[in-house]
Order: C-alpha cells, then sequence, then structure tokens
C-alpha cells in the first residue's frame, strides 16, 4: 500500500530511490553534529504533532536535515529553493522515508513557483526557508495561509535582506530566525563551503586548468573571500572587485589586487560572482572581454551575471558541454556561461561539503526549535540564532573531532569582569 507520502508528492521518479538513500547515508555518516542533534529530538520530540515546510537546495545533506526535524516528531513537507539544484533520487528516497516532497530538477518557472505553493497549501507551523521564496509568495501571494505560522528560520545572505525589508516595512508576520548571521554559519558555510564547493564545481564542469589563470571574484563578503584564497590555492592570479571600501582593503591586504570591474573585465579567464547583487557584470564587461572568458555566479539568484545583455550581443548560442552555454558574439569572440548564471556549486555540483553543512544544518535544526520554544515572546521581528545555541555547535563540532579547549580559571573570570586596576 503506498503510503501517505507517495500519494501526494510530486517528483520525477520514485524509482531513483535507491541511489538517493546511498547519497543520504554517505553524508549522514559525516555529520555528526547533526546525528547528536537527532539523538536529543528524538527523546525530546519538540515538534510532536506540527507542520514543517522546508525550502532548501534538495540533495542529500538538506534531505538528511529533513529526516532529523521528521524525527523530532513533525510531519514534513519539503520543495527546492532553486530549480537546477533538486536532486531527484534524493526526492525519492525522502518520499519513501514518509517526507512529502515537492520538486524536481528543472522544472518550468511556473511549475516551480506551483510547487512552492503545494508546499504552503500543506498549512505548516514552522517553516525553514533558504532565500525567502517561502516566506515572499506566502506574504504576497498567499496571506489566508499565513494563519497559524509561529514562525521560521532562513538559511542565506540573500533570504536575511529580504526579510529584514519586509519586516522594515511591518509587513513580516511571524518570526524568523536569521541562521546565516549566526558565527557557525557564515564563518564556515559561506567562506570555507563556498570557497570549495564554487571550485569543485567549475572544475568538473570544464575540466580546464586554474592555475596560472586569472580569477576575478566579484565581491570579497564571506563567500568572496573564500572563493579567493581557494582560487589562490589553485594557483590563479586573483583578482577582486568591490563596492565596499573596508572590503577592498581586506582583500588588498589578503594579497589580492583591487580594481574595478571595467578594468578587471579585460583581464579575468574566470570569473565567480558572489555579491548577493544585480547586474555585477553586464553590458560594456562583456565588450571588453577576452575571447574563452568562463563566467559563473555563486550568488544566490541568477540575476548577477546579466543575461540579456549578453544574448543581446551575440550572434548565436549553444550548450558546449553540460552545465556550459557557449556564446558567440557578433565580433567573433566566445564567452561561455555555467550552470545559466545559477548557483554553480549547486546547479553544477553537489553543494558544500558534508562536515561544513552538518554545523549549519544543526543550526537551523535547533534554531527552528528556539523559534517554536519562543515565537510568542519574539513577536514578529528577524532575530539572531542565540549564542548559546551558536556556541553549542561549535562545542559538538570540536567534541566530533576530538579536539579539547580551554577554560577560563575562576581569577581569570573574575580579572575580565572587572573594571579596577590591577
Ligand atoms: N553558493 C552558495 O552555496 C552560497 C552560500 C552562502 C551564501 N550564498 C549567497 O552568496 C551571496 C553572497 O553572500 P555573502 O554571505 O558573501 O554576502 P556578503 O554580504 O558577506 O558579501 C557580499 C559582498 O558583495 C559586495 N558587493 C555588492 N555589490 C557589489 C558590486 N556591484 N560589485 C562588487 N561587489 C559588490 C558587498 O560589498 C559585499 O562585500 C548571497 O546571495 C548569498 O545568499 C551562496
Amino acid at each position: 500500500m503506498s503510503s501517505p507520502a507517495i500519494q501526494s508528492s510530486v517528483i520525477k521518479d520514485l524509482k531513483l530511490a535507491p541511489e538517493g538513500h546511498l547519497k543520504i547515508d554517505w553524508v549522514e555518516a559525516h555529520m555528526p553534529v547533526l546525528s547528536r542533534v537527532r539523538q536529543q529530538f528524538e527523546q525530546q520530540q519538540p515538534f510532536k504533532g506540527l507542520k514543517v515546510a522546508i525550502s532548501l537546495h534538495l540533495e542529500a545533506k538538506t534531505a538528511y536535515l529533513a529526516k532529523v526535524i521528521q524525527a523530532g516528531g513533525a510531519e514534513v513537507t519539503v520543495t527546492g529553493s532553486n530549480p537546477l539544484s533538486t536532486q531527484d533520487d534524493v526526492c525519492a528516497a525522502l518520499v519513501e522515508d514518509g517526507i512529502t516532497v515537492f520538486a524536481k530538477y528543472d522544472p518550468e518557472p511556473e511549475e516551480y513557483k506551483e510547487l512552492l505553493l503545494r508546499t504552503l497549501e500543506t498549512k505548516p507551523d514552522l517553516l525553514i526557508d533558504d532565500g525567502g521564496d517561502l516566506v515572499t509568495i506566502l506574504h504576497a501571494e498567499r496571506p489566508e495561509l499565513l494563519k497559524g505560522i509561529r514562525g521560521g528560520a532562513e538559511e542565506t545572505t540573500t533570504g536575511i535582506l529580504r526579510l529584514k525589508s519586509l519586516e522594515k516595512e511591518g509587513a513580516l508576520k511571524f518570526p524568523m530566525v536569521a541562521v546565516n548571521d549566526a558565527f557557525c554559519k557564515y564563518l564556515f558555510d559561506n567562506r570555507y563551503g563556498t570557497g570549495q564547493s564554487v571550485w569543485d564545481g567549475i572544475n568538473r564542469t570544464t575540466n580546464l586548468v586554474v592555475a596560472g589563470k586569472t580569477v576575478v571574484v566579484v565581491g570579497y563578503g564571506w563567500c568572496g573571500k573564500g572563493v579567493a584564497m581557494r582560487a589562490k590555492g589553485l594557483g590563479a592570479n586573483v583578482i577582486v572587485t568591490e563596492i565596499d571600501a573596508i572590503k577592498a582593503v581586506e582583500a588588498y591586504m589578503d594579497g589580492f589586487r583591487v580594481m574595478p570591474m571595467e578594468e578587471a573585465a579585460k583581464h579575468g579567464d574566470f570569473f565567480v560572482t558572489v555579491t548577493g547583487n544585480r547586474d555585477v557584470i553586464s553590458g560594456e564587461h562583456y565588450d571588453v572581454m577576452k575571447d574563452g572568458a568562463i563566467l559563473s555566479n555563486a550568488g544566490h539568484f541568477d540575476v548577477e551575471v546579466n543575461k540579456p545583455d549578453l544574448e543581446a550581443r551575440s550572434q548565436s548560442f549553444r550548450t558546449v558541454r553540460r552545465n556550459i552555454e557557449e556564446y558567440l558574439l557578433k565580433d567573433g569572440r566566445k564567452i561561455y556561461l555555467l550552470a545559466e548564471g545559477r548557483l554553480v556549486n549547486l546547479a553544477a555540483g553537489d553543494g558544500h561539503p558534508a562536515e561544513i553543512m552538518d554545523m549549519t544544518f544543526a543550526l537551523q535544526a535547533l534554531s527552528l526549535k528556539y523559534v517554536n520554544d519562543q515565537y510568542s515572546n519574539i513577536g514578529n521581528q528577524v532575530v539572531n540564532v542565540p549564542y548559546e545555541l551558536d556556541e553549542q555547535v561549535a562545542r559538538y563540532k570540536l567534541e566530533s573531532l576530538g579536539i579539547e579547549i580551554d577554560e577560563l580559571s575562576e581569577e581569570q573570570k573574575s580579572y575580565l569582569n572587572s573594571w579596577s586596576p590591577h
């Protein structure tokens, strides 16, 4: 007999489940911090009787998070957070495990939205969002479903910016925890996770050498720092572009050349945008690029590389390899765009390493419990992850690594807390 999850889910093919289970088993073995939270949830059942809707890049690590929330007693529904980052075999495995899934790889834009709406129509009590699609559609198009939502947790920088503008207008209707802004998120996930997985995505997609080439990193935030650091490690000459003077000085002190995009456009062999902003490569930048330049984006939305401007300068366009589009410009130069300008590490790779997402998703799970416990006290605002939870995740991580650290003595505590001269 087929389960309710099998009956209601919309996925590509349930028969892909065995491959998906193998992927989830592999990451579970490398996510000890989240497994600690799972044990806690199995005992405490913090989400008993509640419905949780999750919109995340649907691959194995996210799937394990969904299973941990389910282990905490919740009825879980998941959907994608980007049309190209959903893995169909993982979706099938989740459905077999009793989780309702509304997601498939590369749906048409209309269908992608429809799948988000189906997820919201399950009338969740709690949400996990990545990039703010669930929360913004809910507020803008389905206000009747807002009632009953206790709160949620947001994964990424771009989603938090959207939530903060909703909050500023006084329009946010429930509390959201800004998981991205926790130390154990951005210091590791944005920097080391994006740093490694972006190059994994670019390398496996292009199969070209990086050493000796010029890499232009657009944006020197937490993600950009990681991408630039790893490009340097691969032997590239790295150029950083920024609009923030402090970040620009930081990039300079870290040993990178800093210049405006107009200039950098002439030098780059590889470009990686990580700004969370739109049109950071556009118009006249294409006019001065080298023949064969390779463009990619790791920011949340596919708006960083301006595609209409590129198309307007092209006489033809074709797919030359999986996830590589070749634009033949009117003057005969060729420019390549990876993964249609969507997050290259997820759309053309497997996303961040499991050990990194271990910490991020432990924070997600604990933040969801926190918002469920405290939603009536928090009110309709965006709040940070409490420091105790951030620290708890770091301690679990150290324990999993077998690393011990020192503790303050009583004398040291009193020294640090005292204002009197010593
Ligand atoms: N690919 C992934 O797996 C992944 C992981 C985490 C975050 N993200 C996304 O990556 C993006 C960046 O995240 P972050 O945490 O690094 O953000 P951040 O705010 O730390 O950094 C963004 C940087 O871009 C700079 N910037 C803005 N406009 C610019 C422009 N026109 N030219 C040059 N620089 C510009 C800003 O000054 C800032 O320093 C967001 O969209 C975020 O959601 C992606």
